[in-house]
């Protein structure tokens, strides 16, 4: 199965087209955005997310900015004003500015240009994915003595939150595709449910064995010796290896860390972001706080209770046993320093 989360539509109007992921897995329906606005709105509700996937929305997103703006006449600043709405719409995912930037220089190359840019990036990523999940299967294996192996994951990072594929759910087809993949523990992935709905309802459509977990069983089932790795997407990986992902990664990795699990980090080098030194200087997004205090429009809290709903957390270098690129593989428990791969491997992309 490979569930299309991002598209571009030449007719009617130029549009992109967004599987809506706030309904699923009751649902597929479909955002059509032909207008910048629309196209922001979608991301800031989580109609498309995942930072590769927010990557491909940033770059067509310029496309659709040009688009649109030679319909509505859009004098420079105007169109100025749409695109850095368009990049600065979530904070975390280093990957939406990224496809953004990315197009900045072809605009004076006009619409065709910058939407055939825009479409490479949707390839690269599908390829940067695979490429990437060989890799990571191959230092497991080297790492990890038993097959087939039981693996843990957190949040959304298939098909459905990239180009195609996936990162750290690239990983788990991998190992499904080898033979060597045992059962999934997938992490429900509190407040929006990313895991449960999303990723369980790819793995379903694959036919990949897995348990659907409340987030607070994943440490005790680390610690009982019940997974042999975990693997987890990111929104940003610092120069240093430190790493943004959804809320709940840190502790992951505190008890990989103590009972000698695996902690491994799957991102395309899209998500490496070489100027921003460490985790510190990351921005974490904080959430509205209705996605705590309701579930399902049912109250889970008393009304008006304070909430702190921070989207990310900050999992840091010295607890990651391996950072998996599609450029490479970091051990920043050895040494934490992404540039080392920046320079090793310039052959990809550039
Ligand atoms: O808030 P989300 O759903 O956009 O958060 C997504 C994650 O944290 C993912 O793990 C990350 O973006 C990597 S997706 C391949």
């Amino acid at each position: 199965m490979a569930a299309t989360a991002v598209e571009w539509l030449d007719r009617p109007v130029p549009a992109v087209r967004l599987l809506d992921q706030t309904r699923l897995p009751g649902e597929e329906a479909y955002v059509t955005a032909t207008d910048v606005e629309t196209l922001v709105d979608a991301i800031t509700r989580l109609v498309v997310r995942g930072a590769p996937a927010l990557g491909a929305v940033g770059a067509l997103g310029v496309a659709l900015a040009l688009a649109q703006g030679s319909r509505e006449n859009w004098g420079e600043a105007r169109r100025l004003r749409e695109i850095g709405q368009l990049r600065e719409a979530r904070p975390t995912a280093v990957n939406l500015a990224w496809g953004v930037d990315r197009m900045l220089p072809l605009i004076p190359g006009g619409f065709e240009a910058v939407l055939a840019e825009a479409r490479r990036v949707l390839i690269e990523d599908e390829t940067a994915n695979r490429t990437l999940s060989a890799l990571g299967v191959d230092w497991l294996l080297e790492r990890s003595p038993r097959r087939p192996l039981r693996v843990l994951t957190h949040c959304n990072t298939g098909s459905l939150a990239t180009t195609g594929w996936g990162t750290a759910l690239g990983i788990v087809r991998e190992l499904h595709a080898r033979g060597l993949l045992d059962v999934v523990h997938v992490d429900e992935t509190r407040p929006l449910l990313q895991g449960s709905r999303l990723t369980a309802w790819e793995l379903r459509a694959d036919g990949i064995d897995h348990v659907v977990q409340v987030d607070s069983a994943a440490p005790g089932a680390i610690m009982r010796g019940l997974v042999d790795v975990a693997v987890i997407g990111a929104d940003r990986i610092a120069a240093n290896g430190d790493t943004a992902n959804k809320v709940g990664s840190v502790g992951l990795a505190l008890a990989c860390a103590d009972a000698g699990v695996p902690f491994v980090v799957a991102a395309p080098w899209s998500t490496v972001d070489l100027a921003t030194p460490d985790g510190a200087a990351i921005v974490i997004e904080e959430r509205a706080a209705e996605e705590v205090l309701s579930l399902h429009g049912v109250p889970a809290a008393p009304p008006g209770s304070r909430v702190f709903n921070p989207a990310f957390d900050i999992t840091p270098a010295r607890l990651i046993d391996a950072v998996v690129t599609e450029r490479g593989v970091v051990e920043p428990k050895v040494r934490a320093d992404m540039k080392a791969v920046h320079h090793a491997a310039v052959h990809h992309n550039h």
